[in-house]
């Protein structure tokens, strides 16, 4: 995949997601996105937070806790840099100044070791969708974009809304973006066996979140405006889930599930996914 100046060498990745990386293999992947980081870090749950609620299925109930971008670039960044592999920061913040601020800090702080930001736009603290409209999403990408510079990888992660994902996807292409990531986890809710316990509120992801995140990505890949290439992230477990999101359009992959369940299968799947090139893959589709 061509991101921006990048070649990835592997069209997998490891999607954002709080990795402790010790991954055997890594050296192999496409490329790493951090978890997402904020200017202040954000109290929440971590690993407690995260609920199997069916088969291979998360609900990711940590409340959005997050790290500052501080010990991000102190702590952990050296660790993800060892494999070798473009590392795209992922950011947050509530509004436009919040996002030109990270964008800047992480630019003067590390910006000549990571390949780009991935911009996290269904920011925690503002939360509701009629938040997220096109205009945000270009402006959010813009303010990255302009504190970046024209040479970094500036991707633009969506919410897996199939029928709203268009237009957001046209304000990351305005505001400049290298690439689009399709999708982030879906609002959802689970009920626990224990019907005196509260219910769990949180994001879903994994296997109940592949055939949304299928159709945003196919979506965005056949709209005529659009000329983003497309990151597809959303239930990946094997080799034919892969072959599932570039059939309908995605250039890339990006995993979380499928490694906090099964730690090491990113790099399973780029070694297995060695000589899959994501152009030879078919689009074309019988009626
Ligand atoms: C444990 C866990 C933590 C995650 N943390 C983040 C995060 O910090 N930022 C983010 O943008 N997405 C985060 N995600 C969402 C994933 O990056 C991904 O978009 C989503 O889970 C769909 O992919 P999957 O089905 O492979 O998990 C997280 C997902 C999981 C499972």
């Amino acid at each position: 995949m061509q991101l921006g100046n990048l070649t990835l060498q592997s069209p997998i990745c490891l999607a954002s997601a709080p990795w402790q990386l010790e991954g055997a293999g890594y050296e192999r992947l496409g490329a790493i996105f951090t978890r997402t980081v904020t200017m202040e870090p954000r109290p929440g749950r971590y690993e407690a937070g995260i609920w199997q609620v069916a088969d291979q299925t998360l609900l990711n109930a940590t409340n959005m806790r997050t790290e500052s971008a501080e010990i991000l670039v102190q702590e952990h960044l050296s660790g993800l840099l060892r494999y070798g592999v473009p590392v795209l920061v992922s950011v947050t913040a509530p509004g436009i100044p919040g996002f030109r601020k990270i964008a800047r800090f992480l630019h003067r702080e590390a910006g000549s070791q990571i390949a780009g930001v991935e911009v996290y736009i269904t920011c925690p603290e503002t939360g509701r969708g009629t938040d997220i409209t096109p205009k945000f999403v270009r402006d959010a990408t813009e303010a990255v974009r302009n504190e970046l510079g024209p040479d970094a990888a500036v991707v633009v992660k969506l919410p897996p809304w199939p029928d709203h994902i268009r237009g957001l996807a046209l304000g990351a292409q305005e505001g400049s973006a290298s690439a689009l990531a399709a999708t982030n986890i879906l609002k959802a809710l689970h009920l626990p066996d224990d019907a005196t316990a509260p219910p769990l509120v949180g994001g879903l992801s994994g296997e109940a979140l592949r055939p949304v995140a299928l159709r945003c990505v196919y979506e965005l890949a056949h709209d005529e405006l659009l000329t983003l290439p497309i990151f597809g992230t959303g239930g990946i477990f094997t080799a034919g889930h892969v072959v599932d999101y570039l059939r309908v359009g995605a250039s890339a992959v990006q995993i979380a599930s499928g490694e906090w369940l099964a730690p090491g299968l990113t790099a399973r799947l780029a070694a297995e996914c060695e000589n899959l090139k994501p152009e030879t893959v078919a689009t074309t589709w019988k009626s």
